[in-house]
């Protein structure tokens, strides 16, 4: 495994990788590795001849007062992850080489879709999702990046960029990963005092609830977001963010589940705010 710092080494090594035959996998994260990231590790290693892994802490896509600086860092446990998932190129750029002073950026516009939902609760942040994601695609060249659904409002916009730029990118979703009690895999659950750990499985239980409504055939919206409600509600120390229902397909929020629909939801909790998500079941499905 070779790590590179440099924007342009690494073009060249994933240049020569192409040339050779090699079809590219390429994960993009922010380090601070976890059982998520490894499952899209060991897809990308499964179905590509080269994985590239970047670890890069993106600050455009943190708010003023986000966790950019807290943002937990340890770069030593993050290689050995890549290592033992078989990673061929590991790329951890300084923000220069990410964002060269002087060149002018391409920022991808996240549209409407990007003011909703995480893009209300933290402005800015699509847009500096999106143009890091461009610029390391542009970095990596065609291949196939690995994203997890447990941000399905960034997956679904980074797919959406994909196709309006026309990048040769085939992007692949991958199953959130989850703890026993039905806690997504995020890098955030690290902040979490056991206390509040306890309580964080209530976002997969919301979830679950929606889903086991709209398998018995309740198609109101409204119905599944106030059960999602009510079972945040009943962990003391999470306070909801938002609840909805949206079109699979356009991510834009439905009031009548007649067609393939996700559940999704946020809470703050005094050390972390948490998302989740997930695709409702047709009706007896
Ligand atoms: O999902 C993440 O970890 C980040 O948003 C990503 C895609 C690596 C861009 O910084």
């Amino acid at each position: 495994m070779e790590v590179i710092r440099g924007a342009e080494a690494l073009r060249r090594l994933v240049d020569e990788r192409r040339a050779a035959g090699d079809r590219i996998g390429f994960v993009p994260t922010m380090g601070a590795l976890h059982a998520g990231h490894r499952s899209l590790l060991r897809r990308a290693r499964g179905e590509r001849e080269t994985v590239v892994a970047s670890i890069f802490v993106n600050p455009r896509q943190f708010g003023p007062d986000e966790d950019l600086d807290r943002y937990p860092r340890d770069e030593p446990a993050d290689l050995a992850v890549c290592r033992a998932e078989g990673v061929d190129l590991v790329f951890a750029p300084p923000v220069e080489e990410v964002y060269p002073p002087g060149v002018a950026l391409v920022e991808p516009d996240p549209g409407p879709v990007g003011e909703l939902f995480e893009g209300a609760a933290r402005p800015g942040h699509f847009r500096g999702v999106l143009t890091v994601v461009y610029r390391l695609l542009e970095v990596v060249g065609p291949c196939a990046a690995y994203f997890g659904e447990k941000d399905a409002q960034q997956l679904f916009l980074v797919r959406r960029m994909a196709a309006e730029h026309g990048l040769a990118v085939e992007v692949v979703a991958c199953p959130t990963v989850r703890e026993p009690d039905g806690l997504a895999a995020s890098s955030r659950n690290a902040y979490l005092t056991p206390e509040e750990r306890e309580q964080a499985g209530c976002l997969f239980l919301a979830l679950a609830e929606a889903a086991e409504l709209a398998r018995k055939g309740e198609t109101d919206a409204h119905v599944l977001v106030a059960a999602m409600a009510r079972e945040v509600g009943a962990a003391p120390l999470a306070r909801i963010d938002y609840a909805a229902v949206v079109d699979d397909a356009t991510f834009l929020p439905i009031a009548l589940v007649d067609r393939p629909a996700r559940a999704i939801v946020a809470a703050r909790f005094p050390s972390a705010r948490l998302i989740d998500n997930l695709l409702l079941p047709p009706p007896g499905g």
